[in-house]
């Protein structure tokens, strides 16, 4: 069928705002809300036997997995490597029996990502693949095939199939955990129950729309932008500089909020609009005095943070967005939108051209 923008003037933008319902949908799949469990759609995979994951992908898929990493070690206590594709075979990987190999791709195609699942396979690794088009190669060449139900992506810079990626590796982490024992009936539910609030979250992110786009013109003029985040979060500060360099071509860069201190701070003038992601939560302090460095050498700081965190941080930036207050495991659900709206604001401010950005393909299938 043609899939047209309806009101809106980019697929991207289309894509955001869709966000929520095709969350929702995904999370339908591998929910049962009643019941406070998780079920995966191959409930008879047996994850007691996987003693280590391998993580592989591409782009914004990377940074779903890199989310997944501190999910499936923290709750599934399972350690993690996590590599690019492109990276992945050169480096001669370890891989032992008693591995999953888990692949991410919106396409399925991306061709650096399935060469890599074809040398897992090789290699005796079992191979997961978390994807958006259900008819690809991935797709048929998967083992345990997780399905993210995002619906067609248009924009080339992927959106809803990330959200929705990450709505399934949580519940892929909390399934892991439960068959190795690590997980009671009550934290099961609790999950569940956090993961359930995560589309009613993004729609009330999605309600600062205007906000943001009072912002874009200020980000706009800039030549540099840092994002910083902590835990989970660094990855959405990677992301949301990933966004806004494909559709703004702005240089932009993302960094553990820690780590600035070790090289990013030298770039820090009041020309660098630094933004900071610092859900409340058990890093907020750290990311906090982070984000004050910046400030004590001028920079110009947007704090996206819920109201318990903008009323003890706000003080001394230029902007906050207030995101509601979530638990950290949805927040990366969450605070994925204002970096996305973000960045497209201010390629609309810019009029570039948001959907088909130069030099970018929507799914790249050459090595
Ligand atoms: C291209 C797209 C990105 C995407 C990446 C990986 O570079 O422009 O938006 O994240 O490929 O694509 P995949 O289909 O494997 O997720």
């Amino acid at each position: 069928a043609m899939i047209d923008k309806g009101n809106h003037r980019h697929f991207m933008q289309k894509e955001i705002f869709e966000q929520p319902v095709v969350v929702a949908q995904t999370l339908g799949s591998y929910l049962r809300p009643l019941a406070g469990e998780v079920s995966l759609p191959i409930p008879e995979f047996d994850f007691t036997q996987i003693r280590r994951v391998t993580i592989v992908a591409c782009g914004t898929s990377f940074y779903a997995g890199m989310v997944a990493k501190y999910w499936f070690e923290q709750f599934a206590r399972v350690p993690v490597d996590l590599d690019v594709a492109s990276e992945f075979r050169y480096r001669e990987p370890v891989l032992e029996d008693g591995g999953l190999a888990l692949f991410i791709s919106q396409s399925g195609e991306t061709a650096d990502t399935l060469a890599a699942l074809r040398h897992a396979r090789a290699a005796g690794q079992k191979i997961a693949v978390v994807v958006n088009v259900p008819t690809s190669s991935m797709a048929r060449e998967a083992d345990l095939l997780l399905p993210t139900h995002a619906g067609p992506e248009i924009g080339v810079a992927s959106t809803k199939a990330f959200t929705c990626q990450l709505a399934v590796l949580a519940a892929l982490a909390a399934n892991f955990a439960r068959a190795k024992g690590r997980l009671s009936r009550e934290e099961e539910q609790e999950i569940v129950r956090h993961l359930a609030e995560a589309p009613a979250a993004m729609n009330a992110a999605i309600a600062h729309d205007d906000e943001i786009e009072a912002l874009a013109p200020l980000i706009a003029k800039a030549r540099d932008v840092l994002y910083l985040g902590r835990g989970p979060d660094y990855p959405m500060a990677l992301e949301g500089a990933l966004k806004l360099k494909e559709i703004s071509y702005i240089h932009a860069e993302g960094y553990a909020a820690g780590e600035m201190k070790h090289g990013p701070i030298a770039l820090i003038d009041e020309h660098v609009p630094v933004i900071v992601i610092a859900p409340s939560g058990p890093l907020f302090d750290k990311t906090v005095s982070n984000m004050q460095e910046v400030q004590a050498r001028g920079g110009k700081v947007v704090l996206i943070s819920d109201a318990e965190g903008i009323a003890a941080a706000g003080e001394g930036t230029i902007a906050t967005i207030e995101m509601p207050r979530v638990h950290p495991l949805i927040a990366p659900l969450v605070y994925a939108v204002p970096v996305q709206l973000l960045a497209y604001h201010v390629a609309v401010a810019k009029g570039t051209d948001v959907d088909q950005p130069r030099n970018l393909a929507k799914s790249v299938t050459v090595e």
